[in-house]
């Protein structure tokens, strides 16, 4: 019966405004949608744009940003109900705790690992990549065995990085060159250690850090909108859809679709929102507007930016340059007189990344803290710091997996671990929605999705169709991890939440 144990509505807003372990209510609608920015724009945008227009779609990827749009707007529709109606931390996992019973609960508290600790690994793989090009820049090297995990490995000749393939066949130029292979991500630790510790240290500072982080980053995002525009040459443009390879996902329309899933990446975070109910100020009225103005702002600069970029330049010269990480924002801005500003705009991405990093980071914690304190995971996790009022211990774990995860595991791998663990849980909160309708209808909610039932079921389909067109391996990796939470869950968290509850009554 247990498995099926449902948390009431009253009880967990009883829960949230009561007790000792109270986190304190800072964030006004602005803080929010900051907070939901400073989790959306980031890798997604600087880097994995590039990659899918050159790769998989032309010019046409602002067609793969609206489908993503589209997805990620019915999920985002179906939170703000959700985030509104039960407005505590905990986010999915605790929306489906009240509606779907403690066992789908688990599963997407579980899964929400991906999301926000292994994003968060994935982000700061990609910060180092920049982190090292600054210092390059600016005549520091860094020895590169410390900036890549063990499964990377780059070709050296003359300081310079060597591409291993050119035009599709390998580099005559490889002979001589030397063979570098990663020890650790040394500069991704560091940028997780740093902003856990900031994260420890309280919401309120964190959130102040977030929104100067936020304008630097805005400010990039519409200024190079601003200037490419007038260096858009509109030949780019033609055809505006490659024709197709004859390779699925190749251009043409399994091209836009297949960059669609990939590009969803860079939407990832607005749902992190929801995780700091219990920190807003006005909950029931603000979570709905953090969460879909921050999706509706970012959904419009993605557009203009993609727009813009695949202008400035043609789609073939965005194509994967393991030499330069920067390649799309800087490939572009070489055909204007403003290369000058590369620099800067690697410092604004730099600050940019942080700001995701610290979101996710922060987002995980979060979870946990409502996990551990229904029982499902042990007590540590739901201590908070007498002084800061945050749940330290929480953060400083997560540091650790975190930290072992960006160190350890290729930026590639976490990335399409964190795209599918965020799309399962986009697809559980959309059901929630649906059935938490029939079951109860009456229930109070400051914002309600329209359209029931087809926004959340149009939402499953569309995020199904994403997860569909992400390789086996990661199919592979997603059921393993589930099946590790499923394990732990009947050893330990399904036992102690039980005893949990009997103590409380
Ligand atoms: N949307 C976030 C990014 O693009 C995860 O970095």
């Amino acid at each position: 019966m247990s498995l099926f144990a449902k948390k009431s509505i009253s009880s967990l807003l009883e829960e949230a405004g009561e007790g000792g372990n109270k986190l304190k209510r800072t964030l006004g609608p602005t803080g929010l949608i900051a907070l939901g920015i400073g989790a959306i724009i980031g890798a997604g945008l600087f880097s994995i744009t590039g990659v899918a227009a050159g790769e998989n779609a032309g010019p046409a990827i602002t067609i793969s940003f609206i489908i993503a749009a589209v997805g990620c707007a019915f999920a985002g529709l179906c939170y703000a109900e959700f985030a509104s109606m039960i407005p505590v931390a905990g986010s999915a996992y605790t929306y489906s705790y009240a509606t779907m019973g403690r066992f789908i609960a688990w599963i997407i508290g579980w899964d929400l690992v991906l999301e926000y600790a292994v994003g968060a690994a994935t982000v700061a793989s990609s910060w180092s990549g920049y982190f090292y090009k600054f210092m390059h820049n600016m005549g520091i090297n860094f020895p590169r065995e410390l900036t890549m995990t063990p499964w990377d490995h780059v070709h050296v000749k003359g300081g310079k990085i060597i591409p291993e393939m050119l035009n599709g066949v390998a580099n005559p130029e490889l002979v001589g060159a030397d063979h570098i292979h990663g020890i650790m991500n040394l500069p991704a630790v560091l940028v997780v250690v740093l902003l856990s510790l900031v994260l420890i240290r309280g919401t309120r500072e964190s959130s102040l850090i977030n929104g100067i982080i936020v304008s630097l980053k805005l400010m990039v995002v519409v200024l190079f909108i601003g200037l490419g525009w007038a260096y858009i040459n509109t030949d780019n443009y033609t055809p505006y859809i490659p024709e197709n390879t004859g390779e699925f996902g190749h251009y043409g329309w399994s091209g836009i679709i297949r960059a669609a899933g990939i590009v969803f990446f860079a939407y990832i975070g607005f749902d992190a929102v929801s995780t700091a109910a219990q920190e807003a100020k006005n909950p029931r009225r603000d979570m709905p507007i953090g969460i879909l103005v921050s999706l509706v702002i970012c959904t419009i600069l993605y557009l203009l930016f993609a727009h813009v970029m695949t202008g400035m330049a043609h789609y073939t010269e965005f194509k994967a340059d393991p030499t330069d990480k920067l390649a799309p924002v800087a490939t572009a801005l070489a055909h204007t007189p403003y290369t000058w500003l590369n620099q800067g705009i690697i410092l604004a991405i730099l600050a940019g990344y942080m700001s995701v990093i610290l979101v996710m980071l922060m987002g995980q914690s979060r979870v946990f803290f409502s996990m551990s304190h229904d029982g499902l995971l042990p007590k540590y996790f739901s201590n908070i710091h007498p002084k800061y009022k945050t749940p330290h211990h929480s953060n400083l774990i997560f540091m650790v997996f975190v930290s072992l995860f960006a160190a350890f595991v290729p930026g590639s791998v976490v990335g399409e671990m964190t795209s599918i663990g965020t799309l399962l849980a986009f697809i559980l909160v959309c059901a929630g929605v649906l059935y938490m309708r029939y079951k109860m209808p009456e229930a109070p909610r400051g914002f309600r999705t329209p359209l029931v039932p087809l926004v959340p079921i149009l939402g499953i389909l569309v995020c199904l169709g994403m997860m569909v067109f992400l390789p086996l391996d990661t199919w592979i990796r997603l059921f393993v991890w589930m099946a590790i939470g499923i394990a732990i869950f009947f050893a330990y968290s399904n036992k102690n939440a039980d005893k949990k509850e009997a103590d409380r009554t």
